[in-house]
């Protein structure tokens, strides 16, 4: 581990803040093996953790003090921290118009192309916003790098301007980016106006290192580069010249925290939800999705795939059970919202044309409840991960973790996880529902034996490292990549 201090900036930070019953702001902490790596990292160093305050409560707490920089102790644990307030309507552009709509929807594929995205004056509206933002946390950085000298990890396509910015009011700064999500390919990132994406690839490369979750991902930010001009692009040694620096690019597929979902597996609330669940089950076999509700992850089409499956063979009608538990996400934006609303009629119909007298063949349940979802990791028999385009997806790291069941994995290959896992797993083609409703037949099907062994297997990769593994790498690489001669 360094020596020097480590910033951290991502747009949701490790806290938020919430009222108690008595109108209070209370501090809450936010959940994963994320959080908890790059906390540790900034406690071991004294560095801090700066974020976006996201909702009107966080707004307040960040603007009664003058710096926006806090102490904050949840859990016993000491989080470092400073929010950075925008005003409602701005933050509102850069996060829901550009982060989650604009960018989201690129970097994924989801656009509809022969109807959406238009570049209109609204989106340079969103983009002034973007910018702003991204300046906003530049400068904020700048500012914490001069107090005392640290290594900055910026985190996520928030963020994608601010490496640049932060270069240029620091030359000598060490700055390491992490794309979490997947690049996007070349015929979707040309359409894209030519401004624009010389933006988002030299802010960018202001970073001396560039973190992607699978190759693949990484490829795609090289080949984004080479239609930059200025820019000089060596495949082979994966960097790019750009002014007088050469930025490296990375791939540190990013872990699970093993040992934290295992131990709450044996919690004695995840063993009553997961006795409640079994009884519910009645001796069925189980079919499990986890997922945000994220169209990238291709829920509608996973429940066409089960229908199709029914259909094909009939046999197992009312021998499984599909359950899906679904996370509400970004309700803000209509096309979720849209989304949800088609994956519940969805359900609706498949439910109606195939349920009998005791039993409803999908489960679905739209709430935010980890217990819940941990306890039905421990049962399934298959678990469907069919995402669209996913940067890593952490469902299929966690689900094998805890299965006692020696559940079969069936993922899509179009997933950064796929690299370490799709070889134990049962390969999805995610746009393909028949050959989806096959392979579920054959997960379902497989002799005991292989599903042993491809268990095992499974749980050996998710347990391999930890999200203090993919910090540490990082680091690393950047003491090299930000070497005078790198
Ligand atoms: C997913 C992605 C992350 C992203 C996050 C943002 O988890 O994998 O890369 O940062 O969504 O979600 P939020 O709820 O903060 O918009």
């Amino acid at each position: 581990m360094t020596d020097r201090k480590i910033l951290v900036a991502s747009n949701r930070g490790p806290v938020s803040f919430v009222p108690d019953d008595g109108g209070e702001l209370q501090p809450r902490r936010g959940a994963g093996g994320l959080v908890t790596a790059l906390t540790g990292a900034v406690q071991a160093t004294g560095g801090l953790w700066v974020a976006s305050a996201m909702s009107s409560h966080d707004r307040a707490v960040a603007t009664s003090t003058p710096s926006g920089r806090l102490d904050v102790i949840v859990d016993d644990s000491k989080h470092a921290i400073r929010l950075l307030s925008v005003e409602p309507e701005e933050y509102d552009r850069f996060y829901n118009g550009v982060s989650n709509h604009l960018l989201w929807f690129l970097h994924h594929a989801l656009w509809d192309l022969p109807v959406t995205p238009s570049f209109d004056h609204d989106t340079r509206r969103d983009w002034e916003a973007y910018r702003m933002v991204n300046q906003v946390f530049g400068k904020a950085l700048a500012e914490e790098i001069d107090r005392s000298p640290a290594d900055v990890l910026i985190q996520d396509y928030h963020l994608s301007l601010a490496p640049a910015v932060l270069r240029s009011l620091a030359p000598q700064a060490r700055i390491a980016y992490f794309h979490h999500i997947p690049f996007a390919g070349t015929p979707q990132f040309s359409l894209v106006p030519s401004w624009m994406r010389r933006e988002l690839v030299i802010g960018l490369l202001g970073a001396d290192l560039l973190g992607f979750q699978s190759a693949r991902w990484g490829d795609a930010f090289l080949a984004a580069c080479r239609g930059v001009e200025g820019t000089t692009v060596d495949a082979r040694r994966r960097t790019v010249r750009w002014e007088d620096r050469v930025v490296h690019v990375g791939t540190y597929p990013i872990s699970v925290d093993a040992a934290s979902i295992q131990q709450l597996a044996e919690s004695p609330e995840v063993r009553a939800k997961r006795a409640r669940l079994e009884e519910r089950l009645n001796g069925r076999r189980m079919l499990l999705r986890v997922d945000r509700t994220e169209p990238s992850k291709n829920i509608l089409r996973g429940f066409e795939a089960f229908a199709a499956f029914l259909r094909a063979y009939p046999g197992w009608r009312s021998r499984v059970t599909f359950l899906a538990l679904l996370n509400p996400s970004r309700q803000r934006v209509p096309e979720y919202r849209a989304y949800v609303a088609r994956c519940r009629e969805e359900v609706d119909r498949i439910n109606e044309e195939f349920g009998e007298p005791g039993w409803q063949p999908i489960e679905l349940s739209i709430h935010d409840d980890f217990e819940e979802v941990v306890a039905a990791y421990c049962l399934y028999d298959a678990l469907l991960v069919n995402s669209i385009l996913d940067g890593m997806n952490l469902v299929c790291k966690e689900g094998p973790l805890v299965n006692d069941r020696h559940g079969v994995l069936l993922l899509s290959r179009t997933t950064g996880a796929f690299d370490e896992l799709g070889r134990h797993a049962v390969p999805v083609a995610p746009l393909d529902i028949v050959a989806t409703g096959d392979a579920l037949n054959g997960a379902l099907r497989m002799p005991p034996a292989e599903r042993a062994r491809r268990a095992a297997a499974l749980r050996r990769v998710a347990a391999a490292s930890t999200p203090a593994d993919w910090v540490e790498r990082q680091l690393r690489d950047l003491d090299r990549a930000a070497a005078p001669e790198a």
